[in-house]
């Protein structure tokens, strides 16, 4: 399928510098020529319109620039929705995570029924009740299951935009206490550090595969670099020590790959402030392309 690339340069899930250049960090790094030296049909799209954060200022304390997440989302949810409907594959840099709830918003809206696998270190998991930051890249894995304000579970359209029976965590070890209460009642499927440690990313990937994508249209996966372990992603703004290896993230990526059930991908939480010489975001370019099929020979 043809690949899209849509950068989404906003930060105002994460209230921290940074994130926002993101996608100049991962275009930089080579993303559409990689590609296309794979032989994929690959357009860059642009970036989604984004206002500047210093003319702005939060509202509400539990959900910080609530409005400016909206209409970022809103204006992804549409660009998303179009490339789906035109049967590509949205490839949307963030940007911080709460950009996938307009991702999510836009595959939804394009009438999928799909599943998602959720790479990262975090649950993402929390609403305006249990957050202990505010920031609503903590939120958009619960927002896109029907959990939290209404005017993110419906953006787009109506709640919730996948069923939690078709939704993995894969790389959880940094879960807040009623995070993980609201995980628990929500009936989605979690591998966490210590469950890869234990079964191998091969198994866990197969099986996560087969829940998100039996049943379905096809899987999303919305992939936080934060997953991987700061040894191999240290550009990030949440590090937690102990995640996913550089060989566990490729195996993901190529069994994901071989499934051939991609429907569309984030790839958020790249911040070259934190970086060091664009290593991080040159590991996001090297997993999207074992993503998109590269191979040794
Ligand atoms: N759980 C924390 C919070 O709610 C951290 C979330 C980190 N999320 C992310 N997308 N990196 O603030
Ligand atoms: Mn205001
Ligand atoms: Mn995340
Ligand atoms: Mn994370």
């Amino acid at each position: 399928k043809p690949i899209r690339i849509i950068g989404v340069p906003s930060d105002y899930g994460q209230g921290r510098r940074g994130v926002d250049m993101g996608p100049s960090a991962i275009r930089y790094a080579g993303l559409r020529e990689k590609l296309r030296d794979m032989g994929l049909d690959v357009t860059d799209l642009g970036d989604v319109p984004v206002p500047t954060p210093e003319t702005r200022h939060i509202d509400n304390e539990k959900l910080k620039y609530l409005d400016e997440v909206i209409a970022v989302c809103t204006a992804l949810c549409e660009r998303v929705r179009d490339v789906v409907a035109a049967g590509q594959i949205p490839l949307v840099l963030g940007g911080d995570h709460s950009v996938a709830i307009g991702s999510l918003a836009g595959v939804a809206a394009a009438g999928k029924r799909f599943g998602v696998i959720w790479f990262d270190a975090h649950g993402d998991m929390n609403t305006d009740e249990t957050t202990p930051s505010g920031n609503i890249h903590g939120m958009p894995l619960a927002a896109s299951l029907g959990l939290g304000h209404p005017s993110l579970t419906e953006l787009g359209g109506p709640a919730p935009k996948v069923k939690a029976q078709h939704v993995v965590l894969v790389g959880a070890r940094s879960v807040d206490a009623d995070e993980a209460r609201l995980i628990r009642q929500s009936g989605i499927t979690v591998f966490t550090m210590a469950e890869i440690d234990r079964l191998g990313m091969g198994t866990v990937m197969e099986q996560a595969i087969r829940i998100a994508g039996d049943g379905t249209d096809g899987i999303h996966l919305s992939l936080d670099l934060d997953a991987l372990d700061p040894m191999f992603a240290p550009g990030v703004g949440t590090p937690v020590n102990g995640g996913v290896t550089y060989r566990e993230g490729h195996l993901a990526m190529e069994l994901l790959a071989d499934s051939g059930r991609l429907l569309s991908v984030d790839v958020v939480e790249v911040n070259p402030i934190l970086d060091h010489r664009n290593q991080t975001g040159r590991m996001a370019v090297e997993l999207v392309e074992s993503l998109l099929g590269k191979r040794v020979m």
